[in-house]
């Protein structure tokens, strides 16, 4: 029985990773949730897996859920400080890391410190602080075992095989739902429209990013730390039925790939179960039904967040944490209408010029830097964007 800490529980991945513990009772046991401020799912979840605590990063919405709770069912932490506790709880063998944005950084790295391991779909604290993080894992011998589906697939495309062998690493991207659209059309672009991805169901952050490619950059960065491989080896083209998840080439020609339908039960459970794996039964993989499956290479003038990923990887030092809050903050804005979708990428690229580069040698460092990026991310909008 693997004990099991859920950080974003009450989320897309939270919500699919509670789906797969419904399916293996016998194999995992819920013993902590967390997540912001919806404390009516988590009281849901509370009541269906009884987790022995639980927190929430919102204060006001753990107060609420404490009165509605009988005070013996769970214990209710509040805050970062209680994010960071959940995941020490003693008897916890994995944590699945699923906060969206830079908030699940110290949550992650808490988790690591405490020696547990690590599924993670949060990619946002890799991309501004991997280094550190590796190396934190290292020091605590913890594995980081990825969620995402396209690291998924590589990592089982390199299982068995040499890292000195690989040629390169491809990871997928479907193109999101503007890919056959005109550049010039981009301009008019409503938060509907972008929030109808082509073959993911997912939360509105993780939405935005892949309409404007930025998610395919930040996995980039993801795939640096998370394989130990040169930007140089890492390509990124675009397959729009999302049924390749990535692909690794080897020296001799070969090229290794994991396929199956675009359903994020699959590399959660792969992460969950490692090195098992568990019968989920989707459908099966009708190749001859699907008929064809199209590529294209990525077009970063049409979609520049990509291009500016590839930029902050090749500058280092703080440059990935300032595209990282630079986006988060940009994505929040064009969410809530005050800028254009055109405007995201701008708004990126203003900070990270802005940006004087020095080392990083802690995590309060990176989120000196985060915290900087997002007040000058704020100051770009009001200056380099058109008023809505
Ligand atoms: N969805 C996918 O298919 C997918 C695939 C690959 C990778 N990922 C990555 O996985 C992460 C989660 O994505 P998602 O689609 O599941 O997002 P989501 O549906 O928006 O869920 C986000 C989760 O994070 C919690 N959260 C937000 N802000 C928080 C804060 N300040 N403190 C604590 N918890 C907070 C939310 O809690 P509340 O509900 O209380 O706000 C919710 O549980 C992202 O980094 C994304 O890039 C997602």
């Amino acid at each position: 029985m693997k004990r099991i800490v859920i950080l974003g529980s009450t989320g897309s991945i939270g919500a699919s990773t509670l789906d797969v513990v419904s399916k293996f009772p016998d194999r995992f046991q819920v013993v902590g949730l967390a997540a912001g401020s919806n404390d009516q799912i988590l009281e849901d979840q509370i009541r269906t897996f009884h987790p022995k605590v639980v927190a929430l990063s919102c204060s006001d919405a753990a107060k609420r859920l404490r009165t509605r709770l009988e005070t013996s069912l769970v214990e209710v932490l509040e805050g970062e400080p209680g994010l960071c506790d959940v995941v020490r709880f003693p008897d916890c063998d994995l944590v699945i890391s699923a906060i969206v944005g830079g908030a699940g950084l110290k949550p992650t790295l808490s988790a690591i410190q405490a020696g547990r391991q690590v599924a993670l779909a949060n990619k946002e604290p890799m991309v501004m602080a991997g280094q550190l993080m590796q190396q934190e894992a290292q020091k605590h011998g913890v594995t980081i075992f990825p969620i995402d589906s396209e690291h998924s697939a590589i990592f089982q495309s390199m299982e068995g095989h040499r890292k000195v062998d690989i040629r390169r690493v491809v990871l997928t991207a479907s193109g999101g739902p503007f890919w056959e659209w005109p550049a010039a059309d981009l301009e008019h672009v409503t938060q509907e429209q972008a929030l109808k991805h082509p073959n993911w169901k997912m939360g509105a952050k993780i939405t935005i990013d892949s309409a404007t490619l930025m998610n395919k950059g930040l996995e980039v960065i993801e795939a640096k730390w998370l394989f130990d491989l040169p930007a140089a080896q890492l390509d990124v083209v675009i397959h729009r039925e999302s049924i390749i998840h990535s692909l690794v080439e080897y020296c001799d020609g070969s090229v290794i790939s994991q396929l199956g339908h675009p359903d994020m039960r699959t590399p959660i459970s792969y992460a969950m179960n490692y090195p098992e794996r568990v019968p989920l039964h989707p459908p099966l993989l009708d190749l001859g039904k699907i008929g064809k499956l199209t590529f294209f290479p990525p077009d970063t003038e049409k979609f520049p967040c990509l291009q500016l990923a590839y930029d902050a990887l090749a500058g280092g030092n703080g440059l990935p944490a300032t595209l990282n809050a630079a986006n988060e903050v940009a994505v929040h804005a064009f969410l809530h209408k005050q800028i254009a979708f055109l405007d995201i990428p701008k708004v990126i690229q203003e900070t990270m010029s802005a940006y004087q580069t020095a080392p990083l040698s802690s995590i309060e460092e990176v989120l000196e830097v985060d915290q900087w990026a997002r007040r000058t991310a704020e100051k770009m909008m009001k200056t380099c964007v058109t008023p809505i």
